[in-house]
Parts: C-alpha cells; sequence; structure tokens
C-alpha cells in the first residue's frame, strides 16, 4: 500500500468513529484534511470535528477575495457568499444560522444584529479595520474576531518607492502637462534617487520592507521609531525625530494613528527639514498638518509631497467628493505642484487581497478546527499544539467565561475525571478562554461533559472538539 493511501485510509478510520446522537459534522473532510498534509511538518496533527454544532456555516459577504473561499470549501464548510454587504433585516435574519462570518469594511455589525447571532462563534474582517464590529459585545458573546493588519506591507511599500522617484523627478506635473498637450522638457531640480538618504518615521512592518527596496535602489535609509528595532542591510536608526529630520532628502511616515503621532510633522519639523526635502505620508491623514505642510511648498522649503491618507476621507467613490467642505484646504492642496494625491490606495493591490483572504481565512479555520485564538483583536490569544493522530480518545475542551475568581477551580472539578494532558487559559479585560486537551474520554462521555460546562455559573461558551 502506497503511503499516502495508508494515510488516507488511517483518516477514514479516524473519522468513523462514532460520538454522541447530537455529535454531526462534515468538518473537516478527508480532502482538507490531505491538503494540510505535509509529510515533514503536519505528520502527526490530528484532525479534530466539533461536538454538537452541525455542519459549520459560513456567510461571506461584500465579495471576500477566493482565496477565503477556497480555504474554507476545502474544510467542508457550507459557504454563503455574497458581493454585497446585506441590509440590517437581512443581516439579522441570516446571522442567527451561521457559525463564522465574513465581511469587509461596509457591513457593521452592532449589538443589535449580533444579539441576534444563536451560533457565532467567530467574524472575520477582512480588511485591516474592525471598527465597524462591536468588539466588546462580541468578546463578551464569546464570539472571536479577527482581521489582517500586515498583509497589505509590502503594496503600500512600493507604492512609497514609486513616490520616492516620481517626486524626485517631477513626474506628476510632466504627466499632467502632456496631457493638456504642453512639451515642458526639463532637468532643472530632478534627481536620481541613488546615494540620496531616505528617512523612514516608524520602522514596522511597513517602514521596515520601504528599507529594504530603498537599498536594493542604491539610496541611504535612516529611520526613528520609539523602539529599538534591528536594522535591516545597511539602514541606521537615530536617535532623535530632529537628526532623521535634518538628515533626510525624503521624509515617510509609517506610524500608527495615536495620540503622540498626530500632527507629528508639522511647521517646526517641516523648517528643520533640509531645503528641498520631500514629503511622503502614506500611513494615517492626522499624521501631517496638512495646512503646514503647504505654508512650506509655498515657501520653496519642501520640493514636493506624496499624500495617500486625508484627516478626513470620502466614505465611498465618486466625482467631486475631496473637495474643501471635507478638508478645508482641499482646493490649495490640489493646486500645488509636484504633489501627488492618491486616494488611500497604498494597500489596494490584488495581491493584498489574495493575502488577506488566505491570512483571514486561516485564522477562522484555525479558531474553528483548534480553537486558536492566535490574533483575534478582541479577544485573550490562547493555543495550543495540536493533538497528535494516534490521540483517539482525546477531547479538547474550549471554554469561555466571565473572568471572576473561582471559574477555574469549578471547571477542572469537571476536568478531572479524566488526565489534562495540557492547558492554557488567558484573560483581557472581562473575557477569559480556556484551551484543555483532556485524554482517556470514552465517547459516551463527550455529552455529559459538555452539558456539566454548559451548566457552569460564569460560562460564556463551550465547544468540545475530538
Ligand atoms: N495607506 C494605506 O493604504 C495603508 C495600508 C496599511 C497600513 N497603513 C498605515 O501605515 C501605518 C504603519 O503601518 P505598519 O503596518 O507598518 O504598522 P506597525 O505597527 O508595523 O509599525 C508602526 C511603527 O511605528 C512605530 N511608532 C509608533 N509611534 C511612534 C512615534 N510616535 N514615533 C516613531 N515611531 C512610532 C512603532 O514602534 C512601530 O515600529 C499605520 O498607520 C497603518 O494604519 C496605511
Amino acid at each position: 500500500m502506497s503511503y499516502p493511501q495508508q494515510i488516507t485510509e488511517t483518516f477514514q478510520r479516524a473519522m468513523s468513529i462514532s460520538g454522541s446522537p447530537n455529535a454531526v459534522s462534515t468538518s473537516p473532510t478527508t480532502q482538507s484534511y490531505l491538503a494540510q498534509y505535509s509529510p515533514t511538518f503536519r505528520k502527526q496533527a490530528k484532525a479534530l470535528k466539533p461536538f454538537s454544532t452541525g455542519d459549520i456555516k459560513i456567510l461571506l459577504l461584500e465579495n471576500v477575495n477566493k482565496t477565503a473561499i477556497d480555504i474554507f470549501s476545502q474544510q467542508g464548510y457550507q459557504v454563503e457568499f455574497y458581493k454585497t454587504s446585506l441590509s440590517e433585516e437581512e443581516l439579522i435574519e441570516k446571522i442567527g444560522e451561521v457559525h463564522a462570518i465574513g465581511i469587509r469594511s461596509k457591513t457593521r455589525l452592532t449589538e443589535k444584529i449580533l444579539k441576534h447571532a444563536r451560533n457565532l462563534v467567530v467574524i472575520g474582517c477582512f480588511c485591516i479595520g474592525t471598527n465597524q464590529v462591536d468588539l466588546e459585545y462580541a468578546a463578551k458573546s464569546g464570539i472571536a474576531v479577527f482581521n489582517s493588519p500586515f498583509s497589505n506591507s509590502r503594496s503600500v511599500a512600493e507604492l512609497v518607492i514609486a513616490e520616492v522617484i516620481t517626486l524626485s523627478r517631477q513626474l506628476g506635473d510632466r504627466s499632467l502637462e502632456m496631457h493638456t498637450g504642453t512639451w515642458n522638457k526639463v532637468s532643472a531640480k530632478c534627481w536620481e534617487i541613488r546615494g540620496k538618504t531616505l528617512g523612514i518615521i516608524g520602522y514596522g512592518h511597513i517602514g521596515a520592507q520601504l528599507s529594504v527596496l530603498a537599498e536594493s535602489m542604491g539610496m541611504n535609509v535612516i529611520y526613528y521609531d520609539i523602539h529599538m528595532i534591528m536594522a535591516l542591510g545597511n539602514s541606521k536608526q537615530v536617535e532623535t525625530l530632529d537628526e532623521l529630520l535634518q538628515k533626510a532628502d525624503f521624509v515617510t511616515c509609517h506610524v500608527p494613528e495615536t495620540p503622540e503621532t498626530r500632527n507629528l510633522l508639522a511647521a517646526p519639523q517641516f523648517s528643520a527639514m533640509k531645503d528641498g526635502a520631500y514629503v511622503i505620508n502614506a500611513s494615517r491623514g492626522t499624521v501631517v498638518d496638512i495646512e503646514a505642510l503647504v505654508s512650506a511648498m509655498k515657501s520653496g522649503k519642501i520640493a514636493g509631497a506624496a499624500l495617500d491618507v486625508y484627516p478626513n476621507e470620502p466614505s465611498k467613490n465618486g466625482e467631486g467628493l475631496f473637495n474643501d467642505s471635507l478638508n478645508g484646504w482641499a482646493s490649495e492642496l490640489c493646486s500645488m505642484r509636484n504633489v501627488i494625491l492618491t486616494p488611500h490606495i497604498g494597500g489596494s493591490t490584488e495581491e493584498a487581497q489574495s493575502a488577506i483572504g488566505v491570512e483571514v481565512g486561516t485564522f477562522l479555520a484555525k479558531y474553528i478546527n483548534e480553537g486558536n485564538s492566535t490574533g483575534a483583536v478582541n479577544f485573550p490569544e490562547v493555543q495550543l499544539r495540536s493533538l497528535n493522530y494516534d490521540q483517539e480518545n482525546s477531547v479538547r475542551v474550549l471554554y469561555i467565561h466571565q473572568n471572576v475568581p473561582g471559574v477555574l477551580k469549578t471547571v477542572n472539578n469537571i476536568l478531572s475525571n479524566h488526565n489534562i494532558e495540557k492547558q492554557f487559559s488567558d484573560s483581557r479585560g472581562d473575557v477569559a478562554y480556556l484551551m484543555a486537551d483532556i485524554s482517556d474520554v470514552d465517547l459516551s462521555d463527550i455529552k455529559s461533559l459538555y452539558e456539566q460546562l454548559e451548566q457552569t455559573p460564569f460560562k460564556i461558551a463551550t465547544r468540545l472538539l475530538y
């Protein structure tokens, strides 16, 4: 018998174990298990199935990327897919049935909607932001929320490289002139980027990627960050923001939006920069004081700027929406030369969307199949290594409860008739999450174990995987 065939048969044997009358599941399937299987990596991992949830149903809205649909279909989940968001009434009706929901930024999951979610265990935000979801209410209801904050870092870094060249060669202006029939062949104040210094403020996911790309194009890279971060390549961390401003030909911001980063670049910082420096902001709109930037450009101190983010941004696409009533300085900014303005597209690429689909899809599948909550934005992050394939009489207990004294004692009393192989629990605010693998469990005991845990006083939700 060939090796893959052996695995298939062993897996099928494992799946044919009969559980309690309530234990019905198609998740995960033989095919999904084998798709995950890699002889070197997941050799011993046991595919778990949930007790008492029935088939896993997942609702995907807002044209979530196909990479995620593939992951869920491979897991044997029932996927209901919509290209758009749904009305509040439709959502309330549908959310009652599903175990997982995938959304992007337009669907608002408020307390009013989440109250109707009888079976929901997890929400996937297939985007960066999560403020469209009532995170606190979700956590208190035992619903974990995941997002994908870093899948588009490379896309942003590449955009910034394009902007560095575009600014130093005045490409935006030349292109606009040609579109209106003007031939303006100039070389004055147009520069190569080789040998110039890029100053990166915020050396996180995007800043670090950018550093590598910029060096490969012959730039010198310096960066400033509130944390000591190991330099990539030949880049150098500087001790103060002022030092960076004084040395850099291009200053680019890659910091989060915090009270400290509000107007991080304003009039004093522009005056501290080199004459003829360039400013780039693809982080958050509040980080640069745009009125002060316009003044610094008018005076010739700053030679150009590229902005992708603004304090106020239109909520939908359309002509005429970026105007003075949205941001008082909009028309003045638009009239400036050598200014590149883009509509918050730093992370908007097909690759980033596809990576978001894979990342959030994998988070959801891991949470549903194994209980791992690492990466959750509203929930205690707990992870246990996979059960071994040969641990046939083991059960994984996932128990979400109010974070009050005495709960673990009660739960461990219930579990103590079995051997607790491993256990991990953590809390976040009012919510705590316990994962435990117990062995020597007769499959006929699972129902009683589930019922006992369900009756404990501070329980929020219980799931058993076996
Ligand atoms: N334009 C877009 O489409 C787009 C896409 C993705 C992310 N972003 C934004 O880009 C920014 C950076 O994203 P990231 O993924 O690299 O974030 P990150 O969290 O990986 O890195 C941010 C870095 O900034 C540093 N930092 C925080 N406060 C600072 C301060 N006051 N001074 C100096 N450094 C400070 C942090 O220590 C960290 O190293 C975020 O604001 C994010 O929202 C924009």
